[in-house]
């Protein structure tokens, strides 16, 4: 399994998010070099086919592969087996799938021996407040929520937790300093926000506990993605 980051580089993420699978693996070419692995989303994955893994792959980085699995805990394990067969480092899972889907991932990832995937679990999706929680019979407001869950992750098996800029001081205060915490909604001082709303700088990120940082658009969107990364990493001193 992966270890943490070793240099501020490696805590570094590229999203390639694209539909395209030639475009994704020409940022991975530009980009593994310098960042610690890129990630292959579900649009990616469903447009493309799991073929896209091996050619993204190719260019060298390690693959976090964000499919926020979420099923009966034997079709969870077959598709974490499926996904450790492609050789990814990181998979997702949905944390609200319970207990027994958690730990039926956890077992089939060790299926996969020394070089398995992480398991990482997503809590409650940054788009959901409060009334969508209320809506879905979830009281007490998504703070709440995420803590719940992300205990329940990582007692059932999962290695690390991918969780909201927002959210990451309070679960490593929650949960201590030896879970993992992948964090997206990342923006370079200055850069432009896009669609997310509430979003801290990479330093910030890794100061309030983040391990790893999910950055899609500040590098995939800059006329230079490797320098962007560059500079990303650079910034975190
Ligand atoms: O371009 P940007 O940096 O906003 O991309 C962030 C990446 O992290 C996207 O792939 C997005 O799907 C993912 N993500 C997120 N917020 C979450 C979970 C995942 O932005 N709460």
């Amino acid at each position: 399994m992966l270890s943490l980051p070793d240099s501020q580089q490696k805590r570094i993420i590229a999203a390639l998010d694209t539909p395209d699978a030639g475009r994704a693996a020409s940022w991975a070419a530009a980009l593994a070099s310098h960042v610690g692995l890129v990630k292959i989303g579900l649009e990616l994955f469903v447009a493309s086919g799991p073929g896209v893994v091996a050619s993204v792959a190719a260019a060298g980085a390690p693959i976090f592969l964000d499919l926020k699995l979420h099923d009966i805990p034997n079709t969870v394990a077959g598709a974490t087996r499926a996904a450790a067969s492609l050789g990814v480092a990181m998979l997702t899972i949905h944390a609200a799938g319970g207990p027994a889907m958690v730990a039926a991932a956890r077992e089939a990832a060790e299926g996969a021996g020394g070089r398995r995937p992480m398991i990482l679990a997503v809590t409650v999706l940054t788009s959901l407040g409060a009334a969508d929680l209320a809506a879905t019979g979830v009281a007490g407001g998504p703070a709440q929520q995420v803590l719940r869950l992300a205990r329940l992750a990582v007692d059932s098996g999962a290695d690390g937790l991918v969780c909201s800029a927002h959210e990451v001081a309070q679960l490593r205060a929650g949960l201590g300093p030896g879970v993992p915490l992948i964090v997206p909604g990342i923006r370079p001082a200055g850069a432009d926000a896009g669609d997310q709303k509430r979003v801290m700088t990479p330093s910030q990120a890794v100061l309030a506990g983040a391990d790893w940082l999910v950055i899609g658009r500040p590098i995939t969107g800059a006329a230079d993605p490797a320098e962007a990364a560059r500079a990303i990493a650079a910034s975190l001193g």
